[in-house]
C-alpha cells in the first residue's frame, strides 16, 4: 500500500456550508487558483444542483484548474449526478462524488427508505456516475453510526458499480480515533476489491477529534483525507488541512505516510479563507494563528534563544509565516512596494498595483510603521469590495462621556449619492442605524468583531460583521487605520453580500 495521502479539499463544499461563510465565484476562483499552487490533489468545488450559483462556481472553477483534480458533490438521483457532472465537465481531471445515507437513523428518518433500495441506488448511483466519468467517489454518509455487516455490504457495492474512492465520513463528530481506525481496517479486509479503491477519511469536529481521526483512518487503510483550510465546516467543522498536512510532516517518524502539498502556503490560505468568509482565526489556532509560534514566557524565551528546537517542532517559515516584519513607511517607492507584494505572493493588475499604492501611502501616512500584515489586510481588502455596489463615503462620529453619539455619513448608493445624520447608543450603534436608514433591511446583526492587524495604537483594526435575514446569513469584513470607518465599511460590505444573496435568490426563482 502507498505511503502517498491524497489531500481533498473541501472548503468550498462541506467549509461553504458553514452558515455565513459563502463564497462568490471570484472567491472561489481565487481560492482554487491557491489550492493548485499549495499542490492540493482533489478540490471538491461545490453541490453544484444546490444553486445557480453553485453550479457556475464549480464550472468556473472547472475551467481554470488544470492540475488538481476537480470534484463537485450530488446526491444518488441521476438528476444530481448528471448536473454534476455537466459542471466538472470542462476539467482536465474531474471527479464525480456521490453520497447516500447508511445509519439505520439517517436511513429510516431522513431518506425513509428500506436498506435494501439504499443498495440499489448505490448500484444504481455509482454506475451512472461511472458511465460519464472514470473517477468516481462514493461516500457512505453517517457511516461511523451504520450497522458494520451493512456498511461492507454498502461499500461491496459501490465498488462493484465502479467506484474509484470509497468514503466513510464521520459525518456527526461522533468517533474515536482507535474505532474509526478499526472500522477502515474491518471494511477493507472484508470487502472484496477494497485493494482495488483508495479509502478516504472525512471528519467533521463535534468533539474536537476531527484531525486525530482523520490520522488514525491512514493506521487502518485509508489514503485520502478531506479536509478544509481553517477546519472551516458544517456545525464545528472539518479536519483542518493546515494541522493534518503539518501532523504527517513533523511527525514522520510515528506516520510514515506523505503528501505533496506545499506547507509554504498554509499561511495564505488560511489569511485567504478568514478574509473571504469573514471568519476569524483564533489566535491560538495551531499552525496559522497569530500565537502559534509566539513566545511569551522568559523560560520559552531564554531557551528559544539558546536553540529554537527547544519549544518549536517546526519553524514559522515552513508553514509560511514569516512574522511581522518592519517593511516599509511613507517614503517608500513605487518600486519597493511592488517587490514587496511578490514577495507576499499577490500579482496585481495595473489598476489594482496603483490602487493598492494609494491605499498603502494613505495608511503609511497614518501610521508610523507598516508591516507585512498591514500589506496583506490592504490589498485583501480592496479585492474583497471591488463589486460593492454600496460604498462608504464620508463619516464623521460625535462620541464621548457626553451623549448623544452620532453618525453622519455619505455612501455612494448604485452612483446615487445618499446621506444621513443617527443617534445611537454608542458610536458603532450609531453606525450601524445611519446605514440602515439608508439601506433598509431586515437583517438580524448576528457578530460584530474587532481585532488589531498589528500591534500598537495605531494599527489597522480588522472588522468582521455577520448578518442574518430569512435564513441567509452573509459576512462582511474590513480593515482601516480607524476602527469605526473599518465598522462602517465591514457593514456595508455586509449589506453587499445580502444584496447579491438576495438578487441571487430571485433569479434562482425566476429561472
Ligand atoms: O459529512 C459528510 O458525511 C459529508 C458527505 C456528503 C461526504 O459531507
Ligand atoms: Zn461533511
Amino acid at each position: 500500500m502507498s505511503d502517498q495521502v491524497i489531500i481533498f479539499d473541501t472548503t468550498m463544499r462541506d467549509g461553504e456550508q458553514s452558515p455565513g461563510a459563502s463564497m462568490t465565484l471570484e472567491e472561489k476562483l481565487e481560492l482554487a487558483r491557491l489550492l493548485e499552487d499549495m499542490k492540493v490533489d482533489v478540490i471538491e468545488a461545490g453541490f453544484p444542483i444546490a444553486s445557480q450559483g453553485d453550479f457556475d462556481a464549480v464550472q468556473a472553477v472547472a475551467r481554470i484548474i488544470k492540475d488538481s483534480t476537480i470534484c463537485g458533490l450530488s446526491r444518488a438521483g441521476p438528476k444530481d449526478i448528471e448536473r454534476c457532472f455537466e459542471a466538472i465537465r470542462p476539467a482536465p481531471r474531474r471527479r464525480i462524488h456521490t453520497f447516500i445515507s447508511t445509519s439505520p437513523i439517517h436511513m429510516k428518518h431522513k431518506l425513509r427508505m428500506e436498506p435494501d433500495a439504499v443498495l440499489e441506488a448505490i448500484h444504481a448511483s455509482v454506475s451512472l456516475a461511472r458511465n460519464l466519468t472514470d473517477d468516481v467517489e462514493w461516500s457512505a454518509e453517517d457511516a461511523t453510526r451504520t450497522e458494520r455487516d451493512f456498511l461492507a455490504r454498502a461499500v461491496e457495492a459501490a465498488i462493484r458499480a465502479g467506484a474509484t474512492t470509497i468514503n466513510l465520513p464521520d459525518t456527526v463528530g461522533y468517533s474515536f480515533p482507535d474505532e474509526y481506525a478499526a472500522m477502515f481496517a474491518d471494511v477493507i479486509v472484508r470487502v472484496p476489491g477494497a485493494d482495488k479503491v483508495i479509502f478516504s477519511a472525512h471528519c467533521h469536529n463535534d468533539l474536537g477529534l476531527a484531525v486525530a481521526n482523520s490520522l488514525a483512518a491512514l493506521k487502518g487503510g485509508a489514503r485520502q483525507i478531506e479536509c478544509a483550510v481553517n477546519g472551516l465546516g458544517e456545525r464545528a467543522g472539518n479536519a483542518a488541512l493546515e494541522e493534518i498536512v503539518m501532523a504527517l510532516r513533523v511527525r514522520g517518524d510515528g506516520m510514515p505516510f506523505t503528501t505533496g502539498i506545499d506547507s509554504t502556503r498554509l499561511t495564505q490560505a488560511s489569511k485567504m479563507v478568514s478574509r473571504i468568509t469573514g471568519f476569524p482565526v483564533q489566535y491560538n489556532k495551531a499552525i496559522v494563528g497569530k500565537n502559534a509560534f509566539a513566545h511569551e514566557s522568559g523560560i520559552h524565551q531564554d531557551g528559544m534563544l539558546k536553540h529554537a528546537q527547544t519549544y518549536e517542532i517546526m519553524t514559522p517559515e515552513d508553514v509560511g509565516q514569516g512574522g511581522t516584519n518592519l517593511v516599509m513607511g511613507k517614503h517608500s517607492g513605487r518600486n519597493a512596494f511592488r517587490d514587496k507584494l511578490v514577495q507576499l505572493g499577490y500579482e496585481l493588475s495595473d489598476n489594482a498595483f496603483q490602487d493598492a499604492f494609494t491605499r498603502f501611502k494613505d495608511l503609511a501616512d497614518r501610521k508610523k510603521h507598516v508591516y507585512d500584515d498591514d500589506i496583506v489586510a490592504l490589498v485583501d481588502d480592496a479585492a474583497a469590495h471591488v463589486d460593492d455596489t454600496i460604498k462608504v463615503v464620508r463619516l464623521r462620529i460625535v462620541a464621548g462621556t457626553e451623549g448623544p453619539q452620532t453618525a453622519e455619513i455619505d455612501l455612494d448608493l448604485d452612483g446615487t449619492p445618499a446621506w444621513t445624520t443617527q443617534r445611537g447608543n454608542g458610536p458603532v450603534d450609531a453606525i450601524f442605524n445611519a446605514i440602515s436608514t439608508l439601506v433598509p433591511h431586515t437583517a438580524v446583526l448576528d457578530l460584530y468583531q474587532v481585532h488589531a492587524v498589528t500591534e500598537g495604537t495605531d494599527a489597522q483594526a480588522e472588522v468582521s460583521v455577520r448578518l442574518t435575514e430569512n435564513g441567509r446569513t452573509v459576512a462582511g469584513r474590513a480593515a482601516d487605520a480607524d476602527t469605526l470607518v473599518a465598522s462602517a465599511k465591514a457593514y456595508v460590505a455586509a449589506l453587499n453580500r445580502l444584496r447579491a444573496k438576495r438578487q441571487r435568490g430571485a433569479d434562482a426563482q425566476a429561472g
